[in-house]
């Protein structure tokens, strides 16, 4: 059976006061959540040190939004694995669109920070998914489709059984539109295609595939009802403690 997730990434959003109320909360409304969905909250790293203290010994696992493809060094501004490591942290999202777009990485790139993650027993959370015009030219298989075979498919099977995807549609994030559940199950479907063609069936149906993109209480369940959706990565909702524990609680 694979693992039902539901991550909330925080985003550049929380001063630490704030971020610490957030993550009190969840850990306090967390017993609502039934008991074989995991929940991870990724706050910016200024709060790490903080909230991986209060989520420890909890059912909430914490992770980060980013890490740096090198080890250790003279890499101005950088967070290595290691320290996430060291902080207790156990997850890391890599390549989430909002890195591709703003920051200009590459699958290259993604594919190091994937390998780091993983020597530092840190579960990659590799965010996949097409924009707007891609989808609109017919494209957004193909697009998926190269984002998996160049940032993943260099994995060998014992690496790529610790990695957890997000299928993450560019138009549907911060916008209020949600991809219907047909589309995101359609293309978690052909992710899972992808994998079983890589790594044989058995893999591939065990890795958690999450759908992100506007994901609110009010959606979660029809979501999360479809057959290859494994969980959500929750932006905006996140925030709000109530909502990311009554989205947790959809499945
Ligand atoms: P929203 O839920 O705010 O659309 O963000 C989704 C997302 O990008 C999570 O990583």
């Amino acid at each position: 059976m694979r693992k039902k997730i539901v991550a909330g990434n925080w985003k550049m959003n929380t001063l630490p006061a704030e971020g610490i109320k957030l993550a009190k909360e969840v850990i306090s409304k967390s017993g609502k959540v039934p008991g074989e969905v995991e929940l991870i909250i990724i706050p910016p790293f200024t709060h790490l040190t903080e909230i991986a203290k209060l989520t420890s010994g909890t059912r909430v696992g914490v992770g980060t939004q980013n890490c740096a493809q090198w080890k250790s060094g003279a890499y101005t501004g950088e967070v290595s694995a290691a320290m996430i490591q060291a902080l207790g942290a156990g997850y890391v999202i890599i390549g989430h669109s909002e890195r591709r777009e703003y920051f200009g990485e590459t699958s290259t790139q993604l594919l190091e920070k994937i390998r780091i993650a993983l020597e530092h027993q840190l579960t990659p959370i590799y965010c996949c998914g097409e924009k707007l015009i891609e989808r609109e030219a017919g494209n957004h298989f193909a697009v998926v489709k190269q984002q998996i075979e160049e940032s993943l498919f260099p994995l060998e099977a014992n690496e790529m059984a610790s990695v957890v995807i997000a299928y993450e549609p560019v138009w549907a994030i911060g916008t209020g539109k949600t991809a219907t559940s047909d589309q995101a199950q359609e293309m978690h479907q052909h992710i899972r295609q992808l994998l079983i063609q890589r790594y044989g069936a058995e893999l591939a149906n065990e890795i958690s595939i999450l759908y992100g993109g506007s994901c609110k209480p009010s959606n979660a369940a029809e979501i999360f009802s479809k057959p290859d959706v494994d969980g959500g990565l929750i932006g905006g909702a996140s925030l709000v403690a109530d909502d990311f524990i009554a989205i947790a609680k959809s499945f």
